[in-house]
């Protein structure tokens, strides 16, 4: 297709730190840990989302809390997501964790799941703007506590249901309470995850704000992501479901945003990759736990591939690094 002309990939600017380009790993519960987020790095992902991390978790000392906001061994940013309610509580966990010194704290304005939105978190954030800004406020406080720029960011949905969309009330509150960057997934809390992303609602948040708006939503390929920026003008994009069992999309996008070209990633690749993955867990995690926690990331790369089906059965009772390497070389056997 030849150079397509456009200057969609680039770095953003923010206080304190340039990211380098602009597609980012979304946050996502139990899955981007940082092995998985490592291999993210390795294929290409400019900026690696924690999975969402429990302000009142943090200030009760938990460690396994603090463990998910460990920076993996190739990551050069730390982005770390919190989800709270009390503004207290946000200041306190952003205090304890500069021990970490991360590079980027967000907020998490858009969980839909039951036991979070009890709390006032996540998504039911939605229902009470002045709330949202007075947890922002929080964070610039604690930010100017600890005295280093760290930027801030906040994730929302189009808002609670159909009726109550106001993410362009809540985007330009934020802004005007200090978030330097934000993150629109435009679909409401009803939706949950169903029906489809209207880029639209993220085109009118980039027209309105002057803070870099990220876009999440519906990404599965390098075309999908062409699609939200020319459609929205957005800032940079963020892979979700997209990125499950499939890291290889940012390089893909990389270069298919600059000559139009898609690189093409065999199942021998993919699976090596899947492989290194697990080699990464196993660093961080140990065996056991990493064998485990690999099962729904091998279901996710094999998705669709010629008997991915049979590696799918067998590793799921593989507990050890060698058993999956058995497995995994009989596949390829099948494969060839
Ligand atoms: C399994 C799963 C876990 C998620 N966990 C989080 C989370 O911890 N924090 C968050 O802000 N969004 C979370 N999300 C939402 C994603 O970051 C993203 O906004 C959403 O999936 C839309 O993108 P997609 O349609 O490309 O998947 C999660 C999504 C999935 C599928």
């Amino acid at each position: 297709m030849g150079d397509m002309n456009n200057d969609f990939y680039h770095s953003i600017q923010l206080p304190g730190f340039d990211i380098p380009g602009n597609l980012f790993l979304a946050p996502m519960a139990g899955w981007t840990d940082k092995g998985f987020r490592s291999i993210c790095v390795d294929h290409g992902a400019d900026m690696c989302f924690s999975e969402m991390i429990s302000a009142v978790a943090l200030d009760r000392n938990n460690d396994k809390t603090l463990e998910l906001a460990q920076k993996a061994d190739n990551e050069k940013i730390l982005a770390l997501q919190l989800f709270g309610y009390e503004p207290k509580d946000i200041y306190n966990a952003i205090i304890r964790l500069e021990l970490l010194r991360p590079d980027m704290i967000d907020l998490n304005c858009g969980c839909p799941v039951t036991k979070v939105i009890k709390t006032g978190a996540g998504a039911a954030l939605a229902k009470q703007p002045s709330q949202i800004v007075a947890i922002v406020k929080a964070m610039r406080e604690a930010v100017r506590d600890i005295g280093r720029e760290i930027p801030i960011s906040v994730k929302i949905r189009s808002g609670w249901d159909h009726n109550s969309l106001n993410y362009l009330e809540i985007g330009k509150m934020v802004e005007d309470a200090g978030a330097d960057m934000i993150t629109l997934h435009s679909r409401t809390r009803s939706m949950g995850y169903s029906g489809n992303a209207n880029y639209q609602h993220l085109a009118e948040l980039v027209s309105a704000l002057s803070i870099p708006v990220i876009g999440s939503g519906d990404l599965f390929s390098p075309e999908d992501a062409l699609r939200m920026f020319s459609e929205s003008s957005c800032d940079g994009v963020m892979f979700a479901r997209g990125a499950e069992g499939n890291p290889f999309i940012f390089e893909q996008t990389k270069q298919f945003l600059a000559n139009g070209e898609k690189i093409d990633i065999n199942i021998e690749e993919k699976i090596l990759s899947a492989l290194k993955h697990l080699e990464y867990s196993i660093k961080y995690y140990g065996e056991e736990k990493a064998c485990r926690e690999m099962r729904k990331h091998i279901c996710a790369y094999t998705k669709g591939i010629t008997n991915g089906n049979f590696l799918r059965q067998s590793v799921v009772r593989a507990s050890t690094y060698d058993e999956y390497r058995e497995k995994i070389d009989e596949f390829l056997r099948l494969n060839n």
